[in-house]
């Protein structure tokens, strides 16, 4: 085996790597509790077979489990994983893999902190006789520990039109704390949201695919590596995606200053990925030079 990767310093400038090989033995290359945060889809289960290597659903969860003991083992204590993944339809019924897959993470030690689903905007047109077109997947949030990194207030959105309606005319009941008549033990106050510009969003990311001009079937939009990179590291850290594909979950991370290793099967797009790593190197450069000016007498 190669030796261990030394790993990036949270002091030193951003930076990108992408190494190319099968995940499984390429992720023996980094080194223990080395990144902050993992965020990745994965080939999904024999969907593309043609474009990359599919793995058959009854197969995915045996696959699946020693990559996810390396990224164990090369996440910090107190990172986080997101596995952007969805279950696929064999013999007219959706294929239990994912659902295998979160039992047996957590089997590993894994705790499933928290489903987030990509709502798909600008999903494919198409009828099917017995179901409607697929407009969301999963992004499955693991963590190692109970207590995690996460950066809420990065992720804030515009509280919008609806708040300025709803609290211009309040309630008795909107301005004391409500307890919920359910006995959640939730309670809310509506007065407390005067003034305030920004809220916290759902667990919901409302997002359009984005494959065009990416030379990849499969790449997910920017904006959802840039999200969770928002809300679960913070500058200097380390962010890695063992099946980086175009590279989408690199370029976000560099982006957000974060450095970022991207681990692919094929070739080609690690050829790729690398060529525009060494572009945007050489764009920074040319942009932290600072600028020379000539003198009069020069
Ligand atoms: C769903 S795609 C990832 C797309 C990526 N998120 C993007 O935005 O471009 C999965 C990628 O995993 C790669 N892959 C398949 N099997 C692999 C393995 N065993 N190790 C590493 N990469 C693998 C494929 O080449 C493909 O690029």
């Amino acid at each position: 085996m190669n030796a261990r990767l030394k790993p990036y310093e949270a002091t030193q400038t951003p930076d990108a790597r992408v190494l190319r090989g099968d995940a499984r033995t390429v992720l023996g290359r980094l080194a223990d509790d080395s990144v902050n945060l993992i965020v990745t889809s994965p080939p999904y289960a024999d969907q593309r077979k043609h474009t990359y290597g599919g793995v058959a659903p009854d197969d995915y969860v045996a696959w699946f489990l020693p990559i996810a003991t390396e990224l164990k083992r090369v996440l910090q204590p107190d990172g986080s994983f997101v596995l952007n993944i969805k279950e696929r339809v064999v013999d007219g019924e959706r294929h239990t893999y994912v659902m295998e897959l979160i039992c047996a993470l957590r089997a590993q030690g894994w705790r499933w902190t928290e489903e987030y689903i990509w709502h798909k905007k600008n999903c494919y047109p198409g009828r099917w006789p017995n179901r409607f077109r697929d407009a969301w997947e999963r992004c499955l949030h693991f963590t190692r520990e109970k207590h995690f990194k996460m950066y809420q207030d990065a992720v804030r959105v515009p509280t919008g039109d609806w708040a300025k309606s709803r609290l211009r005319n309040l309630s008795d009941t909107d301005r004391r704390r409500d307890e919920s008549h359910v006995g959640s033990g939730f309670g809310k106050k509506i007065e407390n949201w005067i003034g305030r510009d920004l809220a916290y969003p759902t667990n919901v990311l409302h997002l359009a695919t984005e494959c065009g001009n990416r030379n990849h079937s499969a790449a997910f939009p920017r904006a959802l590596p840039e999200w969770f990179i928002k809300l679960f590291t913070e500058p200097g850290d380390v962010v890695l995606d063992p099946f980086v594909g175009s590279g989408t979950t690199l370029f976000a991370a560099l982006e957000l200053g974060r450095s970022a290793i991207g681990i692919d099967l094929d070739p080609d797009y690690v050829a790729r990925v690398q060529t525009a790593i060494d572009e945007l190197g050489i764009q920074r450069r040319l942009l932290e030079e600072p600028a020379r000016y000539a003198t009069a007498d020069e």
